[in-house]
C-alpha cells in the first residue's frame, strides 16, 4: 500500500526528472489543493518554482491576504501576485449562465499565466504549469472513463486546446483527505491544511445571476458572518464546506424597523462529505442557524431573508452553479 511519504518520494523524483533545469510556475488559489501541489513541487525543484496568485476579485473576505502573507511565511516560496479584479469583472459583465462563467474564468486564468510566463521568459524558460487538480475534479469534468460531464471545473474543462504549458498535476489521482495528509507530511500548518474547500471560480458561482461589484460585496459580508459563527461554534472542521449563495435576481418582501423592504435572499449550504463526490446537508444546531440568520439580516441591509438548503448530493450539487 502507498503511504504519504512514498507518494512524496515518488512524485519528487518524477517531477525532478521531468523539469530538469527548467522553470515552473504554479497557480495558487488560496485553497488546500494548490497549496499542497506547490509545496510538493517546491520540495522537488526549489527556487525553480514561482507561484502565481491571481486575485480575480472573486475571493472571500481576507483570502488574498492569507495567501500573500501566511503561505509565503509557511513555505518560503517565491510568489507573484497579479491583481486582476477589474479585468475579471469586465469579462464577466452581463454573464449569468453558470458554464459560461466557468469557461470565462478558466480562460482568463490561463491567459494571465501565459502573460506571466512571457514576462519570466526574458530570464528563463518556463515550460511547466502546476495545478492542484484532484481526482474528483477530473471525474466530474468528464475526464474520467465513462463519466458524465457534470460541471467544467475551471482547471480541467476550461483549458484551451493550444495550451502553451506542460501541465504538472501531482494530485490528480488523490482524494481530498489524502491531499490533507500529504500537506501535513510536507509541513504545511494545520490551519491551512484543514481549510474548507473553495472553488477556483470563487464567489462568481455563488452569485446566481450576473456578477457585479455590489453583489460581491453583499455576498462577502454574509459569507464572513456565516464562516465566523461556524468557527466560533467549533464546527468548521466537521462541516465539509459551507457555501453561502446570493440569489441576486430574486427579491422578496420583508419588514424591518417600521418599513417594508424588498431585498435578496441568501441560501446557507452547509454540507458533510468525504470527498465532495456525494454529500449530505449538515444538521447544524438551530441556535447557530438562528444566530447566523439574525446577524446577516441585521448587518447586511440588502439581505432580508436567509434560507437553508436541505438537499443532498445527488440530486443537488454542493455549489449552486
Ligand atoms: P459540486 O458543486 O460539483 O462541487 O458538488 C464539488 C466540489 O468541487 C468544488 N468546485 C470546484 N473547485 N474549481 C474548483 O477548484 C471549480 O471550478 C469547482 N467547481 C466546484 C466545490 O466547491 C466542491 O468542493
Amino acid at each position: 500500500t502507498w503511504t504519504m511519504s512514498n507518494i512524496i518520494d515518488d512524485q519528487v523524483a518524477l517531477i525532478r526528472d521531468l523539469v530538469g533545469e527548467k522553470e515552473v510556475i504554479c497557480a495558487l488559489s488560496g485553497g488546500v489543493d494548490s497549496a499542497v501541489a506547490a509545496a510538493l513541487v517546491h520540495k522537488a525543484v526549489g527556487d525553480q518554482l514561482t507561484c502565481v496568485f491571481v486575485d480575480h476579485g472573486l475571493l472571500r473576505a481576507g483570502e488574498a491576504e492569507q495567501v500573500e502573507k501566511d503561505y509565503v511565511a509557511a513555505t518560503g516560496i517565491k510568489l507573484r501576485v497579479v491583481d486582476a479584479a477589474e479585468h475579471f469583472q469586465r469579462e464577466l459583465a452581463g454573464v449569468s449562465d453558470p458554464e459560461t462563467k466557468r469557461k470565462i474564468i478558466g480562460r482568463e486564468f490561463i491567459q494571465i499565466f501565459e502573460t506571466v510566463q512571457r514576462e519570466l521568459k526574458a530570464e528563463h524558460d518556463v515550460e511547466f504549469l502546476v495545478q492542484g487538480t484532484l481526482y474528483p475534479d477530473v471525474v466530474e469534468s468528464g475526464g474520467g472513463t465513462g463519466t458524465a460531464n457534470i460541471k467544467s471545473h475551471h482547471n480541467v474543462g476550461g483549458l484551451p486546446e493550444d495550451l502553451r504549458f506542460t501541465l504538472i498535476e501531482p494530485l490528480r489521482t488523490l482524494f481530498k483527505d489524502e491531499v490533507r495528509r500529504l500537506g501535513l507530511e510536507l509541513g504545511l500548518p494545520e490551519a491551512m491544511v484543514y481549510r474548507q474547500p473553495f472553488p477556483g471560480p470563487g464567489l462568481a458561482i455563488r452569485i446566481i445571476g450576473e456578477v457585479t461589484p455590489d453583489r460581491l460585496e453583499i455576498l462577502r459580508a454574509a459569507d464572513a458572518i456565516a464562516r465566523a459563527e461556524l468557527t466560533a461554534a467549533e464546527l468548521d472542521r466537521s462541516v465539509w464546506q459551507f457555501p453561502v449563495v446570493l440569489l441576486a435576481d430574486v427579491r422578496s418582501v420583508g419588514v424591518q424597523g417600521d418599513g417594508r423592504t424588498y431585498g435578496h435572499p441568501v441560501v446557507l449550504r452547509p454540507v458533510s462529505s468525504e470527498d465532495a463526490m456525494t454529500a449530505d446537508w449538515s444538521r447544524l444546531p438551530y441556535e447557530l442557524l438562528a444566530k447566523i440568520s439574525t446577524r446577516i439580516t441585521n448587518e447586511v441591509p440588502e439581505i432580508n431573508r436567509v434560507v437553508l438548503d436541505v438537499t443532498s448530493k445527488p440530486p443537488g450539487t454542493i455549489e449552486w452553479e
